[in-house]
């Protein structure tokens, strides 16, 4: 989509991050999540994002509108290997990995190729960076992010059930080599 544009969110820009914390908390109280996020807490975890971008290692990604509205917004940086990500790191083998963390479209304006150009944002950030590999999970049940996956040449490589307040969910994890 061509007069959409993808940009880093300028976290000095007050309106910007109240309207990508919007966003969030909106695209991730739908399907397949139904998770509740109140305007506080989407904007503590859009917050949260701005440690990742430290020495360069992660960039927050916005998409905006013709009118200015941002409707997209995407979270990449490098892998962190981490006790709970053993397994992962593991299969994702050697090398220097980029993690593909959150993605939202605005539920109005779905279809229309925005993940696809807030993704192709993160692995040409992920190519900057040297990495050889690009991963991602979402829940078994998230049919469009794993089409988007499928589509874009990810494969499935790890599985992973996880128990969250008593209420298990499964994760499928996703990679593609960059080079
Ligand atoms: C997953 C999500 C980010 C996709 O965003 P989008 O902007 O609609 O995706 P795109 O338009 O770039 O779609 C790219 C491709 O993904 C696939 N796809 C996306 N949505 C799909 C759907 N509902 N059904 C089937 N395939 C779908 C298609 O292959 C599509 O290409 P096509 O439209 O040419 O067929 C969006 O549905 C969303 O925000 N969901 C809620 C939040 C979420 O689950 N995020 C992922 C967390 S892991």
């Amino acid at each position: 989509m061509s007069e959409i544009k993808v940009e880093e969110l300028n976290y000095r820009k007050k309106q910007d991050v109240e309207e990508t914390a919007k966003l969030h908390g909106t695209a991730f109280s739908g399907y397949p999540w139904f998770e509740h996020w109140p305007l506080e807490e989407s904007l503590k975890e859009v917050h949260s994002w701005k440690a990742l971008k430290k020495n360069g290692r992660g960039k927050v990604f916005v998409a905006r509108a013709p009118d200015g509205r941002i409707i997209g917004l995407a979270v990449g940086h490098l892998h962190q290997p981490t006790k709970h990500s053993k397994e992962v790191s593991q299969k994702l083998g050697k090398g220097k990995h980029y993690y593909l963390r959150k993605i939202a479209t605005h539920p109005d304006f779905l279809r229309r190729g925005i993940a696809k150009a807030l993704t192709a944002a993160r692995l040409k950030h992920a190519q900057k960076l040297n990495c050889t590999k690009v991963y991602g999970w979402t829940s078994v049940d998230n049919t469009p992010k794993i089409e988007q996956f499928e589509k874009e040449g990810f494969r499935d490589f790890h599985r992973e059930v996880t128990k969250t307040g008593g209420v298990k969910s499964e994760r499928g994890y996703y990679n593609k080599r960059l080079k």
